[in-house]
């Protein structure tokens, strides 16, 4: 039986409380990432999409869940606003973000 959409929540907020409650993730809460969509809200958003494709893919075997979570969370950890960054200019923002973003959790947290 597929996961239901509040388990798919459910283990998120589970392998990711580390990072969704480390205190310089809450500066995703204030960052916009799409739209109205702070960067916090779209970081959980894929974290749950991940669980939910390797769930409908039956991918049980080969992933690893807790890595899995952690890394979709952490996707766009490059902590400010995009719109904001550069004077306003971020052109090199989708070029830069996803390294800024591996750089800040490394720096925060103990990776695989
Ligand atoms: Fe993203």
């Amino acid at each position: 039986m597929p996961l239901t959409r509040t388990q798919i929540q459910q283990l998120v907020r589970l392998h990711g409380q580390e990072i969704l409650c480390h205190e310089h993730m809450q500066i995703e809460r204030v960052c916009y990432q799409h739209g109205v969509v702070t960067t916090f809200a779209h970081s959980i958003r894929v974290a749950c999409l991940a669980v939910w494709i390797a769930d409908r893919l039956h991918l049980w075997h080969r992933v690893d869940l807790h890595s899995l979570i952690r890394a979709a969370l952490l996707h766009d950890y490059f902590l400010y606003d995009w719109h904001a960054h550069d004077g306003g200019r971020h052109r090199m923002h989708g070029f830069t973000h996803g390294g800024t973003a591996m750089r800040n959790a490394v720096r925060d947290f103990h990776l695989n």
